[in-house]
C-alpha cells in the first residue's frame, strides 16, 4: 500500500476527503496533519478526530501544524463550513483530550526521510505545513513520490476573490514555496475540475452505510442550500475528495505540465495562480495542472468506497 500523509484544514469537504482516503484501504496513512484554514487549527484538529471516531479509526496519528499562514492573518471560511467547520454535524460529539504529538512540518520531514519507500502527500488546505517543511529541509522534495494538492484555479474565476481560490488565497507565500521546491511530481487539483465534481441528493441516496449517509447529508445540507440559491441545484463541490480521488485513480483527471507561479504582491490578485499556458516566460514546467475531469467515474469510485 502507498504511504500517505493527508494534510487538512478540516471543513466539510476535507472531512469527506478523510473518509474517502481511510475507507479506500488503499493507503498506509502515516498520519493526518492539520493546518489553520477554513477554521482555526484547534477546530480543524478537533474535527479530524471527530471524523476518525466516526470511522472507528482512532489509531491513525493526528499531528497539528501551523496555526497561521506564513506571513498573513488567518482568514476563516465560516460562511461555507459553518461555525465549527462541519456544517453543524457532530457538534455534540465530545472529543477526548489528546496530547500534542509533534509539529506537522517536522512529522512530514521525518516521515519523508524515514522510509525507504517514497511517501505521497495529499494536501487539502492552505499549503503552510509543506512550505515550512521545505524551508527547513529542502532535500525532502527529492524523496516525495508525489504531491497532490487541492488549490488554485487556472482558467476560471476564484471563489474568494475574482482571481483566487481559497487555499492559495489564504497562504500564497506557502503555495509559491511549494511550487518552486523542486518536487519531482506535483499535481494541482483546482477549481477548474473540482467545480465539476458536484455531490447531489442522488449521490447521497446511493450511500448504503447509514452512519456515513446521515453524516454527509447533515454536514453538507447548508452548503448544498447555498449552492441551490445561486444555481438552482442542491449540490456541493467535492473539492478535497477529488484530490484523494486522483491519488486513488490517476486517470480521473487529465493533466498537463506547465510553468505556474502564485501572485503574492498585488492589491487585487493575491493568491492568483498564474499558469504560462503558452510558454511566454520560457521557464521549465513545474506543475501538473488538471484541466479535465471524469466526474461520473469519480462518483462511481466515491460511492463504491463509501459503501465498502
Ligand atoms: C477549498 O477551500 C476550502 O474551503 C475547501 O475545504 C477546499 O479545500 C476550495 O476552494
Ligand atoms: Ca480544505
Amino acid at each position: 500500500r502507498e504511504k500517505l500523509i493527508l494534510d487538512v484544514d478540516t471543513g466539510i469537504d476535507d472531512a469527506i476527503a478523510i473518509i474517502l482516503a481511510v475507507k479506500s484501504r488503499q493507503f498506509d496513512i502515516l498520519g493526518i496533519t492539520t493546518v489553520n484554514g477554513n477554521v482555526s487549527l484547534d477546530s480543524a484538529t478537533r474535527n479530524t478526530y471527530k471524523i476518525l471516531d466516526l470511522l472507528g479509526e482512532q489509531a491513525i496519528p493526528v499531528i497539528k501544524g501551523a496555526n497561521t499562514p506564513i506571513l498573513r492573518n488567518t482568514f476563516f471560511e465560516h460562511r461555507i463550513h459553518g461555525e465549527d467547520g462541519l456544517g453543524g454535524a457532530l457538534k455534540d460529539v465530545h472529543v477526548k483530550q489528546h496530547n500534542d504529538d509533534g509539529f506537522a512540518p517536522d512529522f512530514m520531514i521525518n516521515s519523508i526521510l524515514g522510509f525507504s519507500k517514497k511517501v505521497t502527500l495529499v494536501m487539502t488546505g492552505p499549503l503552510t505545513n509543506l512550505a515550512l517543511a521545505v524551508k527547513k529541509c529542502p532535500q525532502i522534495a527529492k524523496h516525495v513520490k508525489e504531491v497532490i494538492f487541492m488549490g488554485g484555479v487556472i482558467q476560471g474565476v476564484g471563489n474568494v476573490t475574482p482571481t483566487s481560490e481559497y487555499n492559495t488565497y489564504v497562504d500564497p507565500e506557502a503555495a509559491k514555496i511549494v511550487l518552486h521546491a523542486g518536487f519531482e511530481s506535483i499535481t494541482q487539483v483546482g477549481l477548474d475540475v473540482t467545480r465539476k465534481a458536484l455531490l447531489t441528493d442522488e449521490h447521497i441516496q446511493l450511500i448504503t452505510n447509514r452512519t456515513l449517509a446521515n453524516y454527509i447529508k447533515e454536514s453538507t445540507a447548508d452548503y448544498r442550500n447555498k449552492y441551490f440559491e445561486r444555481n438552482g441545484v442542491f449540490a456541493c463541490a467535492m473539492h478535497d475528495p477529488l484530490a484523494v480521488g486522483v491519488a486513488l485513480q490517476k486517470d480521473l483527471v487529465t493533466r498537463e505540465k506547465y510553468y505556474v507561479d502564485v501572485e503574492t504582491k498585488s492589491e487585487l490578485c493575491d493568491g492568483q495562480m498564474v499558469c504560462d499556458l503558452q510558454n511566454r516566460l520560457m521557464k521549465p514546467a513545474n506543475l501538473n495542472v488538471s484541466l479535465g475531469v471524469n466526474a461520473k467515474e469519480f462518483f462511481n469510485l466515491f460511492i463504491r468506497i463509501i459503501n465498502s
